[in-house]
């Protein structure tokens, strides 16, 4: 193990930045005594944190129906529900008239955005496939190559939004598969001198980073709240009124109409309410709204030195690891959230992603994560490893994975 991390490097030992639901859960091993799980598949779905959970818990003895409910519990839920606009709203700096739209995930969130938008998008080609395909199967997409560095890569949009009238710029905050971060700000005052708007997917950029709408210059934002230590599934689509207010309600149904009568007449509400029919999925959203708030009272200074600390840690032990070659998309990206992917050389990732979780208890995701033409395009058709942790981790959760690592590699 001392090949594989280097202590002096990174002597002191991190614990968890906060307590998350399931932290002492055994798992079963081929070697025989249950080992605590070593969670590393955060940017698939992060564990709920224990204060999220005791929030649940209350909401849950005061659970009821939302909106249209006379009952004092009805009211108190319907409160809880509609106060989460607010709390979502500051969590990610949003401006005083940005509509909150609660949907079921990120993908609901995107898909509701593509159909409200007015025209041509532009997309880069590494984007998960959320952000992909609802652009792609309008026909209205226009796919930028991404270049090696960051800098080339906004150029490259630069002139894909010049080239031609595009109504938006939809992009990753954050890559799924590598972590990466992108210019959020450049990239808004981009699109903007181009007369487009910019959609961020930030599904992997809210639960590590301070986010903000309306210094950024953002005009949409969509998020998950199961990423954001927040179970049960609510998403966001945060952003400008006018379009979502233009559009045909997302779902036809009870909830967002004002007025129907069976002639065909239907009077649609705006705001939120239009794109939100059907009973909504209140205990997510409280969950979500609990998340933002606790995430907020760490702080994202804190959330941004704690991984980093561990971020440092687990690349200085792949670089140390034979035959461990390590994706980048960029060679001049200055930050990275909590995820690494990585591909072992003679293992396939499946067969390493078996290895860690049946002989050491260690969870990591493999396959192409949902971005099949980045993993190609990256030279891993076949996939790779990832690696993503945040609040819960510790460096004895990574010291685990790289001693796991060097364990197969030296085999
Ligand atoms: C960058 C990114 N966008 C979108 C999604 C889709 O999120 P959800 O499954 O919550 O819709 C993911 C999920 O992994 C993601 O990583």
């Amino acid at each position: 193990m001392t090949a594989v991390l280097d202590r002096a490097a990174c002597p002191a030992s991190i614990r968890p930045l906060a307590p998350v639901v399931g932290a002492d859960t055994t798992v079963p091993t081929i070697a025989g005594d249950p080992v605590v799980y070593a969670n590393f598949d955060y940017a698939a779905s992060a564990p709920a944190l224990a204060s999220v959970a005791g929030r649940l818990s209350e909401a849950l003895a005061e659970y009821a129906s939302v909106h249209r409910g006379a009952g004092h519990l009805s009211q108190v839920t319907t409160a809880r529900y509609e106060q989460a606009r607010e709390t979502v709203r500051r969590f990610v700096g949003g401006r005083s008239d940005d509509t909150v739209v609660f949907t079921r995930n990120t993908t609901d969130s995107i898909n509701l955005a593509a159909h409200i938008t007015p025209g041509d998008v532009v997309v880069l080609d590494i984007e998960h496939h959320a952000n992909l395909l609802p652009w792609t199967r309008t026909g209205r997409a226009r796919v930028v190559p991404s270049a090696v560095t960051v800098d080339e890569t906004v150029e490259r949009i630069e002139a894909e939004l010049a080239s031609a009238p595009a109504a938006l710029l939809a992009i990753t905050g954050a890559s799924n598969v590598t972590g990466e971060v992108l210019p959020i700000g450049r990239l808004a005052a981009a699109a903007h001198r181009h007369g487009a708007r910019i959609l961020v997917d930030a599904a992997q950029l809210v639960p590590h980073r301070a986010v903000s709408i309306a210094s950024w210059g953002i005009d949409y934002l969509a998020f998950s709240g199961h990423k954001l230590y927040a179970p049960f599934g609510a998403g966001v689509l945060i952003g400008r009124s006018d379009w979502l207010d233009a559009a045909e309600p997302y779902l036809a149904g009870g909830g967002a109409t004002a007025d129907v009568d069976l002639d065909g007449v239907v009077a649609w509400h705006s705001g939120p309410a239009r794109h939100e029919a059907g009973s909504p999925n209140t205990l997510g959203v409280v969950a979500l709204a609990a998340a933002a708030r606790e995430l907020q009272e760490i702080g994202f200074e804190e959330i941004g030195y704690h991984e980093h600390r561990l971020q440092r840690r687990l690349d200085d032990g792949l670089a140390r690891l034979p035959g461990v070659h390590t994706l980048r998309i960029f060679d001049d990206a200055t930050d990275r959230v909590g995820i690494a992917a990585f591909a072992v050389e003679n293992h396939t990732a499946r067969s390493v992603a078996e290895y860690l979780s049946v002989t050491h208890g260690v969870g990591v995701r493999d396959g192409k994560f949902c971005a099949h033409p980045l993993l190609r395009k990256l030279g891993y058709p076949d996939g790779a490893v990832r690696v993503s942790f945040g609040l819960g981790t510790s460096s004895d959760d990574v010291d685990r994975l790289l001693s796991a690592l060097s364990d197969l590699v030296q085999r």
